[in-house]
């Protein structure tokens, strides 16, 4: 149904970037839920086997008229230069809640010069989305999630289960005793949809945990009985575990691994979303995954 019909004529008009994406699948019913009219850009359009809502228009980046649309909410679960360039055209948008990443905080001093340039760029971009909101009246929230997982899109508690049920075991940094807190995408969304639609003043960023921390190496184990596998993990030494994701680095660059991910698994990756919890009722579940957050979202 396209926006300005008459059932939809009054509806608040919500443009969702990354809406193919982990966060973007579980917004849209909520979105629907809480009333909006729906604009979900893509480049690819709907995923396949995601439901048909009716009030729901895709559209692709390089569509000119996602802003002729009447949005006056951003929700951005997208890159933020898109979520930049949306904002700086979009005069009519009102309040917007933007996904940056809690690894902005963490990865400044990563020995990884590619990770330090992409939180550089990422802190220039949120710092100029404050400033453009600063400049004009728009309700901005940047939210900082950990490390997301939900519905088998991520790159990293997924790969992991892909892993597992591919070799039955996997390799670790020795204890791998650093602790993480991964968050479901689903739960994001629904702080994402009570940011929009907040009566009271938010603060500029506002960090998102999961609901559980506990150490990587726990992590893992869950991620093995929500497959119904025993749990082996292969505790490798630092050094050769480096060594080895070095040669793998080498031969499938496409990977994305490297030696600061193996080092990070003995690093607490641990943030306080206290605020979060207080200013968006947001209460995260537990980490306790089952076989189904590894998967695309059945449509309800
Ligand atoms: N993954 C994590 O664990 C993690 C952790 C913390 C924070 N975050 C942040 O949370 C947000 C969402 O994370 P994510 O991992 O779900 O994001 P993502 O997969 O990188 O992006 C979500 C969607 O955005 C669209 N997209 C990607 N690049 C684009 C581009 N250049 N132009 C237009 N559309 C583009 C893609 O959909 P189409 O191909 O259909 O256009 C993609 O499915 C991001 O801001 C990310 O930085 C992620």
């Amino acid at each position: 149904m396209a926006a300005g019909t008459d059932k939809t004529l009054n509806a608040p008009v919500v443009l969702v970037t990354g809406a193919s994406g982990q966060i973007g699948v579980f917004a849209i019913p909520r979105l629907l839920r809480a009333g909006f009219h729906v604009i979900a850009l893509s480049r690819k359009g709907k995923p396949q086997g995601y439901a048909d809502f009716e009030q729901v228009e895709w559209l692709t980046p390089a569509d000119d008229s996602p802003l002729d649309k009447h949005c006056e909410y951003l929700l951005s679960a997208g890159p933020l230069e898109l979520a930049r360039g949306i904002i700086t055209t979009g005069k009519r948008i009102r309040s917007a809640v933007i996904f940056s990443s809690s690894s902005v905080m963490t990865k400044q001093k990563s020995a990884d010069p590619a990770e330090r340039q992409q939180v550089q760029d990422m802190l220039k971009l949120e710092s100029e989305l404050v400033s453009m909101a600063e400049n004009r009246a728009l309700e901005l929230v940047i939210l900082r999630p950990t490390m997301i997982y939900g519905c088998g899109l991520d790159t990293n508690i997924s790969r992991l289960a892909g892993w597992i049920r591919r070799f039955g075991f996997l390799p670790v940094n020795g204890k791998a005793a650093g602790l993480r807190q991964p968050v479901h995408a689903d739960d994001l969304a629904s702080a994402a949809v009570s940011a929009l639609l907040s009566e009271v003043s938010l603060p500029r960023n506002l960090v998102l945990a999961g609901g559980s921390t506990l150490s990587y190496a726990d992590m893992a184990g869950r991620i093995f009985s929500a497959l119904g596998k025993p749990a082996r993990l292969l505790r490798l030494p630092q050094w050769l575990f480096i060594l080895l994701v070095r040669g793998i680095r080498l031969c499938r660059p496409a990977l994305g691994v490297s030696g600061e991910m193996v080092r990070r698994q003995a690093v607490d990756l641990v943030f306080d979303d206290r605020q979060a919890r207080e200013l968006l009722a947001y209460k995260p579940r537990p980490f306790e995954p089952s076989a189904k957050d590894f998967s695309f979202p059945e449509p309800p």
